[in-house]
């Protein structure tokens, strides 16, 4: 008797325990399995962008990506078109702190703004030299700072002058070199009927204000900050002759009086529809203009900006760049983003698509670019002779400034030697301070 009931204790001992042990593991495998679930959640990775540049990147460029890499998600958060509008809503996503976004798509002109507030990682440790040497070297300047790399180019931009090459040739016209063969050969086509208008330019109160004066500016000679030493030329006689020479299109009727209020889509859109004999333009705007449903496809030639007798024709240096967020807790894979969006394969594939300058020296010369764009080999020449906007990590104050006088000179509100003498003040009062502090 006591010897079964031991053994039915023993029995009921065992059960119980097993009965534990059984919930025990059960728990423990749960545990196992929702990690593994979390540790395969895509990471996504946000990135704010102009409304306009979103589109090549959504057409395949970002699910190719994440088909090579299925952990990660890219997450575009698509902006305002003005650069200095984005770049405000990244600069106040920053100051306010928990920034949602990992990777940093920056204007050349924001990488020593961006890295002097540290909100962003430097990237030396992840990129050789060798793999550095392969980008246009002014492209690889802009993103750096003190020294320092931050952002990695995915493209590169210079302003170009577009032209209708049929209505020139048809008038027996050779294309511009001067400011004031522009002006003729404008005012010849328009007097012949042929266009409304013979030039557009961005001359509205915003950052593209700035990159298309920088180009008449330096075609007359002159400068605006130059970084090495900070002095400020914008009230030397260069720059008068510069803002004299955009208040003369309007006053000569060349270009449209509205051309004060236009953002580079106001001016391309204008041009395409066959009403304008010259525009100034990145060249985003050859795919758009050679389209098929395009008044003007097969029509128009492009070439550097024209300049002042005895100087050399200026593009301004443009383009755009990623970084990663100081502040993102995905660094590995935005890296991983990062090296497939500026890889040759990627460039290639969105330059076709957009139009877009590569930043990878090759590509200007790649077969399949040329055979789409024949100028793009002389591109090449053309970035590597660009202005750079004075890398400074002021630099969006001192835009600010040349914007606000230059626009009021453009629009006859200011007399432009006034505006200019207050612009150069201005802009050294600031950089004092900067260097005092
Ligand atoms: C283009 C250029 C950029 C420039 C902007 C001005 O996007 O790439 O560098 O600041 O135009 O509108």
């Amino acid at each position: 008797m006591l010897y079964q009931k031991s053994i039915k204790n023993l029995q009921k001992i065992i059960q119980k325990k097993f009965f534990h042990l059984g919930i025990f593991l059960t728990i423990l495998l749960s545990i196992i399995l929702f990690r593994v679930a979390l540790s395969q959640q895509p990471v996504t990775l946000n990135m704010l962008i102009t409304a306009p540049d979103a589109e090549p990147w959504k057409q395949g460029l970002i699910k190719d990506f994440e088909a090579e890499n299925p952990g990660i998600r890219i997450n575009l958060v698509e902006g305002p078109n003005a650069t200095n509008l984005l770049e405000d809503l990244y600069t106040s996503s920053f100051i306010l702190g928990e920034s949602p976004y990992d990777l940093v798509n920056m204007d050349v002109i924001w990488t020593s703004k961006f890295a002097a507030a540290k909100w962003l990682l430097p990237l030396d440790d992840r990129i050789s030299k060798e793999e550095l040497a392969a980008f246009s070297p002014k492209d690889v300047e802009g993103g750096r700072y003190q020294g320092k790399l931050y952002r990695i180019p995915m493209r590169s931009d210079v302003g170009m002058l577009y032209y209708r090459e049929d209505l020139l040739k048809e008038a027996g016209l050779q294309p511009p070199e001067t400011f004031e063969d522009l002006m003729q050969i404008s005012q010849t086509l328009q007097k012949k009927n042929k266009v409304n208008w013979g030039y557009v330019w961005q001359g509205r109160q915003y950052e593209g204000l700035v990159a298309m004066f920088v180009e008449v500016l330096n075609g007359f000679g002159g400068f605006w900050v130059n970084p090495d030493t900070l002095e400020v030329g914008l009230d030397r006689p260069e720059t008068l002759r510069a803002i004299e020479f955009l208040r003369s299109t309007i006053s000569q009727g060349v270009s449209p009086p509205g051309v004060t209020t236009y953002q580079e889509e106001d001016t391309r859109r204008l041009f395409q529809s066959g009403q304008v004999a010259f525009l100034r333009s990145w060249p985003y705007a050859w795919p758009l203009a050679q389209a098929k449903d395009s008044p003007i496809q097969g029509k128009i030639a492009i070439k550097p900006m024209v300049h002042a007798p005895g100087k050399t024709g200026a593009a301004c240096l443009g383009g755009w760049g990623i970084g990663i967020a100081k502040s993102s807790k995905h660094s590995q894979e935005a890296w991983k983003a990062i090296q497939y969006f500026t890889s040759e394969k990627a460039q290639q594939r969105f330059i076709l698509s957009a139009g877009y300058v590569p930043s990878r020296r090759d590509l200007f010369t790649n077969p399949e670019i040329v055979a789409k764009y024949s100028h793009y080999p002389q591109l090449l020449q053309v970035v590597d002779n660009a202005v750079l906007r004075s890398p400074i990590a002021q630099y969006a104050q001192t835009s600010d400034i040349l914007q606000r006088y230059l626009s009021a000179a453009l629009s006859n509100r200011m007399n432009p030697e006034q505006a200019m003498k207050a612009a150069a003040n201005e802009t050294r009062r600031l950089l004092e301070a900067g260097r005092k502090r």
